[in-house]
Order: C-alpha cells, then structure tokens, then sequence
C-alpha cells in the first residue's frame, strides 16, 4: 500500500500523500479547521441559503416520515429544508425538494451510490458555499455511512414495519448496502420492511450531515477523515471492499500518476 502511493503529489487537489499510512483513517487533513462558519450561504442567481442549528431528531423524523413518498435522496433533503424553512425561511421556502428525486434506488434504481448522500450533500454544499468543507463533509458522510451500524434510527411512531437487523454496509454503494441488509433480515426489495429500513436509514443519515452543519455553524466543524483517502490508499476510486467484488484476485491498479504528478 505505501509503496504505491509512494512519490504522489497532490498540488493542493489533495494532501501530503508522505504522512499517508495504509490502513489509518484519520489522516493529515483530518482534525483541521477547514473554512469555519464565518462563512455565509452559498449564492444561487441571487438566493440565499443561510443555516441555523437545527434539532437533529427532529430531522430525523422528518426526514423519515417524508421516505414513503420522496424517497432517500429527497427524504434527507426534505428532513433539513422542512427545519429551515420553519426556522429561516426565505429562500428555503421555495427550495426544489422533488428535483433530486431521481437519486432514489442508487440512481434511479440503478444500485449506484445511495441517494442520501448525495441528498444531504445538496444541502450541504449550498449551506456551507464551499466546495472544500462541503467535500470533507460528504467525505466523513461516507465513512459514517459505509462504517456504521445502521439504521440506528427509531421512529416515534412506526410507519410502515417492524425490523430486526443493522448492518453494516462496508460501502456507500446502494445495491450492496441493501443487499447486505435484506440478507441478514431476510427480506426481498419490494417490501415494507426494506422500505422501513431505507427510511429509517435515510434519517440517520440527513441526522449526521446536520450535526455536522451544527458544529460548523458553531466553527467547530473538523473533518474525521482525509480527503479522496480511498483514492489515494488504493490507487483507484473506491470504496475498500475490494473483495465483494473481486473475490481473492484484487487488481492492482497501474502504478504511475500522470495526472497527480509535479
Ligand atoms: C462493486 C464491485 C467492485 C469493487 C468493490 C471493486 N471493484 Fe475493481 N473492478 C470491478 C469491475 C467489474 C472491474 C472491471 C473488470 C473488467 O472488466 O475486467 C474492476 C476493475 C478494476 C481495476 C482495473 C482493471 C485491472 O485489472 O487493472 C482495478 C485496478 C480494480 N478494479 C481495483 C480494485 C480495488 C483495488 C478495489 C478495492 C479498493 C476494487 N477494485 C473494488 C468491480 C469492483
């Protein structure tokens, strides 16, 4: 692993590839301030995205409840705008919650990335207008979501069933995170209790990203992991689950970095 990313200059794209150690998540750019809050909302043909902190659980039910009929990636979003349109209103009012739709299933059903990420990376990238501290945080969201046992989300009220099993997804690739969990629940796609576990997932998820805006609200934001890590540790975008899909017989990726070098 060091041999290979051994001589890679990041030229500000990314950072000090010699104090990257194979295997360590929390590296060189991680604990740093990146561009606290003083920061003000990201400017769209003149709208404005201002944040204030918002009650995490509170989104999360929002976010939930709004699942079975928005799905994740819009779920997540609507779980923070809801809040911010009842707490700043303004431009959040008539913020276009349906247009990131289509990211539901991994892409329109197509098992790519799980849409509540990306969800809660518009909301993100508008609040914080900066593509930096906007990239570390979708960066720790992938990590907590590929990391965790989710869904830790329970809702007040449950909607559509009960559930027994958290997983643990190992990637933020929807195919293989839901797949893991309808396995272990031993459940198909098209039930309740899949869609139960989606929405609850979704509220975790739109929960993190607003705990991280919190802190950055309060300029407390530090990124727990180091940017584009997988990208650097293995030579190719990725997600650290070589083995999924490979088996034993893991490629290695070429080992010259034209496009990274001085
Ligand atoms: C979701 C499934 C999946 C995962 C996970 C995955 N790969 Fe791949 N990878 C593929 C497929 C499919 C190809 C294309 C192979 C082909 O068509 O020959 C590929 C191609 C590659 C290639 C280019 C082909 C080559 O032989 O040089 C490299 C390098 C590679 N993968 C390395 C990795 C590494 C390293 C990891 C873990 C960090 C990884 N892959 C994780 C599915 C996956």
């Amino acid at each position: 692993m060091e041999e290979r990313i051994h001589g890679i200059s990041r030229r500000g794209l990314i950072l000090n590839a010699g104090k990257i150690v194979a295997g360590a998540a929390a590296l060189s750019a991680a604990g740093q301030l990146l561009n606290p809050a003083s920061a003000r909302a990201y400017k769209v043909t003149g709208k404005t995205y201002k944040y204030t902190k918002l009650d995490v659980e509170r989104v999360g039910e929002i976010t939930y409840e709004n699942y079975f009929k928005r799905w994740c990636a819009s779920s997540a979003i609507a779980g923070m705008v809801e809040e911010l349109k009842r707490k700043v209103g303004g431009d959040w009012n008539n913020f276009p919650i349906d247009a990131y739709r289509w990211m539901h299933g991994g892409l329109a059903g197509w098992g790519a990335l799980c849409g509540t990420m990306p969800g809660a990376g518009v909301i993100i990238g508008l609040v914080t207008g900066d593509t930096d501290t906007a990239e570390a945080m979708v960066n720790d969201l992938a990590f907590y979501y590929s990391y965790t046992e989710l869904p830790t989300f329970t809702p007040k009220k449950i909607i559509k069933s009960k559930i027994k099993h958290k997983t643990i997804a190992g990637t933020p690739v929807c195919h293989i995170s839901v797949g893991r969990w309808m396995t272990a629940e031993g459940v198909g796609f098209l039930t309740d209790a899949r869609a139960e576990r989606c929405a609850r997932l979704a509220a975790n998820i739109a929960m993190e990203a607003t705990k991280m805006l919190n802190a950055w609200a309060d300029g407390k934001y530090k990124p727990k992991h180091e940017p584009l890590y997988n990208v650097v540790a293995n030579g190719i975008t990725s997600q650290n689950n070589c083995r999924d899909c490979h088996g034993q017989y893991v490629p290695t990726p070429n080992e010259t970095y034209d496009t990274l070098e001085k």
